[in-house]
C-alpha cells in the first residue's frame, strides 16, 4: 500500500532576527506613517476601496527606492525568497524573481481585507510591523475549493494538510509567503489599536535579450 501527497500548498514562514527586528521594526513603524501623512491619493484612494484603513497600494509602491530602513528590509526578503523558490523546485529557466512592488498597509479597527489573490506576479507575501492583540487573522483557503463537489468536509482533528482553510495570528516581526495565486484574506481588525504591514510581489522576470 502507498499513500502519496500531490500537489502540496507550501507556505513559507520566518521571523527577522531579533537584532534586526529591535533596530528597524520602529523606526518603519515610524516612517510608515509619515508616508501615510504624505500620500494624499493613497489616503483618498483607501477611502473609497480599503475601509477603515489605509493602503499605498495605488499609490506607493516602490518603498525600497523610497527609503533605505526599506531596502534594508527587502535585502532580507529577497534572500527568504529565494529560499522559498528553491523549496518550490521553481524552474525559472534563464530569469529570475525580482520584487515589482512593496507598498503599506494601515488597518484601524473594522478594517479587514477580503479573499484575493495577487494575478500577474509569482510570489507574494506581507511582513508585519504591528499587530495589536485581536487585530485579525491571516487566512487562506484550499485553492481546489471550487472543484469540490461531494467531498465532505474534514474533521475537526484533520491534519493540517488535510484541512481546508488555515488562519494565523502573525507576530511582530514575522512575514508569511505564498505562492501569488493562493486566495488569502486578513479577517476584521476587532482591536482599537492599528495593525501594520508591508506586503509585496515578485514577478518572474525573463533573461535579458
Ligand atoms: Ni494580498
Amino acid at each position: 500500500m502507498s499513500l502519496q501527497t500531490l500537489f502540496p500548498t507550501q507556505i513559507y514562514r520566518s521571523l527577522l532576527p531579533l537584532a534586526f527586528r529591535k533596530r528597524w521594526i520602529p523606526s518603519l513603524v515610524k516612517e510608515t506613517k509619515l508616508f501615510r501623512d504624505l500620500d494624499d491619493e493613497g489616503r483618498a484612494w483607501s477611502r473609497e476601496h480599503y475601509y477603515g484603513g489605509y493602503t499605498s497600494y495605488s499609490s506607493i509602491t516602490d518603498l525600497a527606492f523610497r527609503s533605505s530602513g526599506f531596502a534594508d528590509l527587502k535585502q532580507w526578503i529577497d534572500r527568504e525568497v529565494k529560499k522559498y523558490a528553491s523549496s518550490l523546485e521553481l524552474d525559472l529557466g534563464a530569469g529570475r524573481l525580482e520584487m515589482s512592488a512593496l507598498w503599506l498597509n494601515t488597518m484601524g479597527q473594522g478594517c479587514h481585507h477580503s479573499f484575493h489573490l495577487h494575478p500577474l506576479s509569482t510570489i507574494s507575501g506581507t511582513f508585519y510591523l504591528q499587530v495589536p492583540k485581536g487585530s485579525g487573522e491571516f487566512k487562506i483557503e484550499d485553492p481546489r475549493l471550487s472543484s469540490f463537489m461531494a467531498s465532505p468536509p474534514r474533521k475537526k482533528t484533520a491534519k493540517l494538510a488535510n484541512l481546508r482553510f488555515f488562519s494565523f495570528i502573525p507576530r511582530v516581526g514575522e512575514m508569511v509567503l505564498f505562492e501569488s495565486w493562493l486566495k488569502h484574506e486578513v479577517t476584521a481588525n476587532q482591536s482599537t489599536s492599528e495593525r501594520i504591514s508591508v506586503s509585496f510581489n515578485y514577478d518572474w522576470i525573463p533573461a535579458r535579450a
